[in-house]
């Protein structure tokens, strides 16, 4: 499976601001760049805080992108995943109901009965997979079942964390828009507790935009 890291991060580093309610980083067009990457993906997947705290929706906007995808013959939306320790998701939520994609969450011991049935009765595919933390390698290996060939990760930092200190991600693809947070807690494109002799990149490509921001694409090496 090739898994791809994308953020949209300020010069500092910052995926948000401190008050962490997914503060707007990216442009317009780079909103449509992320659009793309959706549309050619065949699942996108969002770590538990993101995903109680924002609730997204993970849909391709484009409707010429959707179309695209069902001439290739998938589903217009790609399938959404959440890696969350405690899904206390509602039934109403926008993960849960926005667009077409099949909704997969993987959660843990934490999840209550009554809760894990909720999200079933909502049309989840949900898999308890860890009693504290879900189990990255049974995850991917549930999706692999699923034929999930390109998985797109879209953080937070927790998640980036993750998936890249377990040696998991294959790229990673940042926007770097024209401006600062600053801020000690503010989340960054990777947190978690940290590597001391750091994760080796190789850029493979770097891009000016309009915009003022810089795309750059990176390979993981592993
Ligand atoms: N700019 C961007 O591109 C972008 C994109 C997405 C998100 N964000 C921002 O990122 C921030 C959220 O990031 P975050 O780091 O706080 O949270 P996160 O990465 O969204 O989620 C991490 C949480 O997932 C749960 N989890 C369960 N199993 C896990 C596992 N195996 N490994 C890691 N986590 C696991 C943990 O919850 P428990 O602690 O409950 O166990 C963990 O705290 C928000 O401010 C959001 O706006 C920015």
């Amino acid at each position: 499976m090739k898994i791809i890291i994308n953020v949209a991060m300020t010069l500092d580093g910052k995926i948000d601001n401190v008050a962490r309610q997914g503060a707007k980083i990216s442009s317009d067009s780079d909103w449509e760049r992320v659009d793309r990457l959706r549309a050619e993906s065949d699942a996108i997947l969002v770590g538990g805080r993101t995903l109680l705290d924002e609730d997204p929706r993970l849909t391709v906007k484009s409707a010429t992108l959707r179309d695209e995808r069902v001439a290739r013959g998938f589903e217009p939306d790609p399938v959404k995943v959440g890696i969350v320790s405690k899904a206390t998701l509602t039934a109403k939520s926008r993960f849960l109901t926005a667009g077409r994609g099949k909704v997969i969450i993987f959660t843990t011991e934490q999840t209550s009965a009554t809760q894990l049935a909720l999200l079933r009765e909502a049309g989840a595919v949900v898999c308890v997979l860890g009693k504290k933390r879900v189990d990255l390698n049974a995850a991917l290996a549930f999706l692999e079942e699923w034929g999930i060939e390109n998985l797109m990760v879209e953080g937070g930092g927790g998640i980036n964390a993750a998936f890249l200190t377990a040696g998991l991600v294959n790229e990673i693809l940042v926007y770097i828009a024209p401006l600062i947070f600053g801020g000690a807690n503010a989340p960054t494109l990777v947190d978690g507790k940290g590597v001391l002799d750091g994760e080796k990149l190789n850029l493979l490509n770097l891009e000016k935009l309009d915009d003022g921001g810089i795309l750059a694409k990176y390979k993981v090496i592993r």
